[in-house]
């Protein structure tokens, strides 16, 4: 029988925030996506590819009580402005990649508007600075350009793949050294 103190301590394992995917966390993602994205389809199998193909790219974000999941990215070495078709699977990373592909960044409703987006960014920047990759390249959906713009992203002339439709559009951003990245002010 588990017993009130120990659901406490286990409930206390994980904190609110982002933490890297574990290597079964696909149709937990598959789950959150289909929520997020209604119209942008993607099946469990294109998520547990980049789980399998580039684990140090894939996180969660934790509610920090117990298993809840608010929200995952997923991201992956690739060619600048070459784009990835929506819901699909790749069979191997480029041998010499020019930026890191960031190929989802999604927050459950409930979490939005609390900087985990930002964080998210941030995340992505270290990852691509650690692996030597000097842009961050994406596809950027009708309803967050707006918030790309924001975190710094620019237009690029790459059309994205028929896949994702009509309105959105390839993305840039040059990697940002730790002194370049401006924390917002404290209140
Ligand atoms: C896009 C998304 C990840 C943003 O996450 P978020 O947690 O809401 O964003 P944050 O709270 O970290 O906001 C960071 C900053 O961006 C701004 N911002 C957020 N959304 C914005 C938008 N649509 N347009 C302009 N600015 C926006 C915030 O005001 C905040 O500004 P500040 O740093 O000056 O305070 C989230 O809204 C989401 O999951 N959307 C649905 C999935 C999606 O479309 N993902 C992108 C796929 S390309």
């Amino acid at each position: 029988m588990m017993l009130a103190t120990d659901e406490a301590a286990r409930r206390g394992l994980t904190t609110m925030g982002w933490t890297r995917a574990h290597s079964g966390a696909a149709p937990a993602i598959a789950n959150m996506s289909a929520q997020v994205h209604q119209g942008y389809p993607e099946g469990q199998e294109s998520f547990a590819n980049r789980l399998s193909l580039w684990p140090q790219g894939c996180f969660l974000y934790h509610s920090g009580h117990g298993e809840d999941l608010l929200g995952y990215m997923i991201c992956h070495p690739w060619m600048l402005d070459q784009c990835v078709p929506l819901d699909h699977v790749i069979d191997r990373l480029p041998a010499d990649p020019t930026c890191l592909y960031l190929h989802d960044l999604a927050l459950l409703p409930a979490t939005r508007g609390s900087g985990a987006g930002r964080a998210g960014v941030q995340l992505a920047n270290s990852l691509a600075q650690a692996a030597g990759l000097p842009v961050i390249g994406l596809v950027a959906l009708p309803d967050a350009i707006g918030f790309w713009r924001h975190a710094g992203f620019q237009d690029s002339s790459a059309r994205p793949h028929s896949s994702y439709g009509t309105g959105a559009i390839v993305m840039q951003r040059a990697v940002q050294s730790e002194s370049e990245i401006v924390q917002p002010a404290l209140p």
